[in-house]
């Protein structure tokens, strides 16, 4: 796969897609807000190079599910306000995607200068990944640089489409995700623990399988270690535990008995509530047969101290779910106790996007991983072995001309 070094930029226009998808709050005075900005920062690295070669920047990006019309609500221009404050660069919004005035402000742009166009999902094409609209988003730029990783498991038209039509590269971002998820499916120094937690087992029964094949330990926590445990004979009382997730939940553990497979870590203790709800009656159950009327809302703590003690022995650890319901706080302690053997693991740490990232940054531990991925689909498609259409496109791309 080919990355900016292999372009040269110097007075040409980049067409950049970066995933600014970004949680957005409204103000007390009614104002759009970026919640939390770190899928914008963790593009800067590409951004701040790509200016410092003299390149003339064309940033592209989705914004939430607009089904390609446009929603006020979901209008970039507030995290073209934001972006403003991460760098010194001018920086101006097109308020459109694609046409004539969009291409005259590209032509407009002096060398280290920045236009964000509007959020590209408010034109169908761009899902659809319409041809036509990949050229007309191809004619704003000299050369294509794709750094969102994030969205790198959709073909559409700025993530795959366009990557046809122009010279193009990975920007240091999305090669980073790459080279690092990879390397610890396929050459993790040992032992690798993997530790999956959420609330669905059908979400992520392709990365768990994988990590049967891949992995030396398989931890599971959270919601979904109900049905391993309804899957052992357990009773669960009422937690979520589907048939559907049992019987995912049943073949894992058929497959873990198999040999080279890693074994499956389950809790031997639990938090358990009445209800779900923060101000729910809650108690230590020193077992995991959950009494009716009570459900597991997080690993007990000596679950979370053997977990630990796991997490603190292996050469490398991938880290993806939360242990329980950890937006509450009587059923944080799993959660956070996790967060913290992979913060002060001494070896490899990789932690998964999603619901994890924001368990590490409620702790405070964010900057305490080694690789902190800013993807959620496109992590967990990595891992499950899926071919990521916006990664494959770069890999069959033009040379720069
Ligand atoms: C994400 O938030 O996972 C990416 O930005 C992709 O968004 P999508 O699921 O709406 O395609």
């Amino acid at each position: 796969m080919r990355g900016l070094d292999d372009l040269d930029v110097r007075g040409k226009r980049v067409l950049v897609r970066v995933d600014f998808n970004v949680p957005l709050h409204t103000d007390g005075d009614g104002r759009r807000e970026v919640a939390d900005d770190t899928r914008m920062t963790a593009a800067l690295a590409t951004i701040e190079e790509l200016r410092a070669k003299g390149a003339r920047l064309v940033l592209v990006s989705h914004l939430g599910r607009p089904e390609g019309r446009p929603e006020a609500d979901l209008s970039l221009a507030p995290v073209v306000e934001h972006l403003r404050e991460l760098t010194d660069a001018n920086v101006t919004f097109a308020g459109a995607v694609v046409g004539d005035e969009v291409k005259a402000l590209t032509e407009g742009l002096g060398e280290g200068e920045i236009l964000v166009l509007e959020n590209v999902r408010f034109d169908p094409g761009e899902t659809s990944n319409d041809p036509e609209f990949a050229r007309a988003l191809a004619a704003l730029g000299d050369l294509y640089v794709n750094d969102a990783f994030g969205a790198a498991h959709r073909a559409h038209a700025s993530t795959e489409g366009v990557a046809h039509l122009l010279p193009a590269a990975a920007g240091r971002l999305l090669e980073r995700e790459v080279r690092t998820l990879t390397k610890i499916l396929e050459d993790p120094p040992r032992p690798l623990v993997a530790v999956v937690g959420g609330s669905k087992v059908a979400d992520k029964i392709a990365v768990i399988d994988r990590f049967l094949d891949v992995a030396d330990v398989v931890i599971i926590g959270g919601a979904m270690c109900f049905p391993f445990l309804c899957a052992q004979g357990h009773a669960v009382g009422d937690s979520l535990c589907d048939d559907e997730d049992t019987e995912h939940a049943r073949r894992a553990l058929a497959k873990a008995t198999h040999p080279g497979r890693a074994s499956v870590d389950l809790p031997s203790d639990l938090v358990i509530g009445d209800r779900f709800a923060e101000d729910a009656e809650h108690r230590v159950l020193d077992s995991v047969e959950v009494p009716t009327g009570w459900m597991g809302l997080d690993i007990g703590p000596a679950t979370a101290e053997r977990y630990a003690a796991e997490i603190a022995r292996a050469g490398s650890v991938f880290w993806n779910g939360p242990m329980g319901a950890f937006e509450m706080a009587p059923f944080a302690a799993g959660t956070r106790r996790v967060a913290e053997a992979v913060a002060n693991a001494p070896g490899v740490t990789v932690v998964g996007g999603g619901d994890s990232a924001a368990a590490l940054s409620l702790f405070g531990l964010e900057d305490s991983v080694d690789h902190l991925s800013t993807g959620g689909g496109a992590t967990l498609e990595l891992v499950e072995g899926k071919a990521l259409p916006g990664v494959q496109a770069l890999e069959c791309a033009r040379v720069a001309g």
